[in-house]
């Protein structure tokens, strides 16, 4: 692409771009979205894309549902800000936190808000820390985390994720944070290893690890039900249930990130049912409001709470919160979009629309360019690889991410590449069946079009891979 308007001029002298190559915006400059309808985006061009990815992970109800742009608008005009610090409430927290606690994957007992994910996570770990204090506990501090986890981009959250991306040159991860196995089966099962084998190893090294630092060192363990930036990896067979056996055996708590999984992605209303997890706090985001405004919030356990009671009684004061924690307009919407969840019965639908998915994922799998399809409900990926059966990825000059995401875009079609190799799908869960099958044709078309490319450019014989 090159740049052709002056908003795209505008864009590069006044934006910085997250997670953005900087140096190459400068010259490619940005694609600039201007409206959306159904799971449908246009640019400022007027041209049409399907968005296979719900933004970022995220736009849970596509782009124009009305009834969450009203609720903006009438709470705006009749309390546009309030707070929750020192005795304060107001009606829209207080009508979530209810709403949230009645749909909670496992018995919760208070809520607590915040605006982002990682801010979600970063006070997960705060929360486990004064616990332990509050227990008397004082050593009782290490968070294990998984290599390829993503739990986002402040200094704990990045220090969480398991990607070497965010870490390298920002100092991070601190200390008292540890990495356990990645659980890709199809990246780092030995061969002729079943899954169920590969999670025995896998816990089997998570009790190592434990032992090695000292059961009295760990207090957390932190987990996203499927990995959805890291290359939507899908727990193999048994996994949970060996890892949530060792984290009982070393009262270690279990933090279940569901900033992706959360409200319907996985077919359930969180991953925590689909993969029968028993988390001790809970943290989610995106889907929450369907992305229309930001919020976030952490579910913790009755356990959790009486201790921070305590400890709170101590210290004369819970000395944590963010200015805009609850914040009415963002919680009214979320609460609007959960209504609307329910009304129009979105886990069904999700239910039945991602077999569609699914299925049209895994008839891909027969294309050349891929080395693996999977998924579960509506979200999925399909691993890009130069050689299926050395599951070798393309040399990194050739910037394949990049190139399928500027393939797809000229189809029509957003998608997003993982830094693993893997093309991500995580569409609108309103999509429909005749969505999911252009989705599918679109998506195919990309690969099409990229192998095309390859063999152009003479940086891949098909027959060979
Ligand atoms: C699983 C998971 N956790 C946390 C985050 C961080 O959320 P945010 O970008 O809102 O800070 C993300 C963002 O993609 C995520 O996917």
């Amino acid at each position: 692409m090159s740049i052709r308007n002056s908003t795209a001029e505008r864009d590069i002298a006044s934006l910085l771009h997250p997670y953005t190559n900087l140096d190459k915006h400068r010259t490619t400059g940005p694609v600039i979205m201007a409206s959306g309808e159904g799971i449908y985006l246009f640019d400022e061009h007027g041209k049409k894309y399907l968005d296979g990815m719900a933004s970022l992970w995220c736009a849970s109800l596509g782009y124009n549902e009305s009834r969450l742009a009203d609720v903006a608008y009438k709470q705006l005009k009749t309390l546009p800000f309030f707070h929750l610090f020192n005795h304060r409430s107001h009606n829209p927290a207080i009508d979530l936190a209810e709403r949230l606690l009645s749909i909670a994957p496992v018995k919760m007992s208070k809520v607590l808000f915040a605006n982002s994910g990682s801010e979600a996570n970063d006070t997960a770990v705060k929360l486990v820390w004064y616990y332990n204090n509050a227990l008397g506990r004082p050593k009782k501090k290490k968070i294990i985390s998984r290599l390829r986890a993503y739990h986002g981009v402040t200094v704990m959250a990045a220090s969480l994720t398991g990607l070497p991306a965010n870490h390298a040159d920002f100092d991070l991860p601190i200390a008292g944070i540890l990495h356990a196995d990645c659980p890709s089966y199809y990246h780092y099962a030995e061969p002729g290893e079943t899954e169920e084998a590969f999670s025995e190893r896998l816990a089997a090294n998570l009790e190592s690890m434990i032992l090695k630092e000292g059961p009295e060192t760990i207090a957390a363990f932190i987990a996203e039900p499927i990995n959805g930036s890291g290359g939507v990896i899908v727990p193999p067979k048994g996994y949970f249930a060996l890892v949530q056996k060792v984290l009982r055996k070393y009262d270690i708590l279990f933090i279940v990130d569901e900033v992706i999984c959360g409200f319907g992605r996985t077919g359930r209303m969180f991953g925590t049912e689909t993969f029968d997890l028993k988390p001790d706090i809970i943290t989610m985001a995106k889907a929450l409001s369907a992305s229309y405004m930001p919020i976030s919030a952490l579910m913790i356990t009755d356990e959790i709470h009486q201790a921070m009671i305590g400890e709170s009684q101590k210290l004369g004061v819970f000395a944590h919160g963010v200015t805009y924690s609850g914040h009415p307009v963002c919680a009214a919407v979320a609460l609007e979009t959960l209504k609307i969840y329910e009304e129009r019965q979105i886990i069904a639908h999700v239910q039945k629309v991602a077999p569609l998915l699914q299925a049209g994922l895994r008839r891909l799998a027969d294309h050349p360019l891929v080395g693996e399809a999977r998924g579960v409900g509506l979200i999925g990926a399909l691993e890009i690889v130069a050689d299926k059966s050395m599951k070798s990825k393309f040399d990194a000059a050739i910037g394949m991410g990049g190139a399928l995401e500027a393939i797809a875009l000229k189809r029509g079609l957003i998608i997003r590449t993982l830094r693993d190799g893997s093309i991500a799908m995580c569409p609108p869960l309103i999509i429909t069946d005749a969505e999911v099958e252009e989705l599918l044709v679109k998506l195919r078309a990309t690969l099409d079009d990229a192998a095309d490319m390859l063999v152009a450019q003479r940086h891949w014989n098909p027959k060979a891979a």
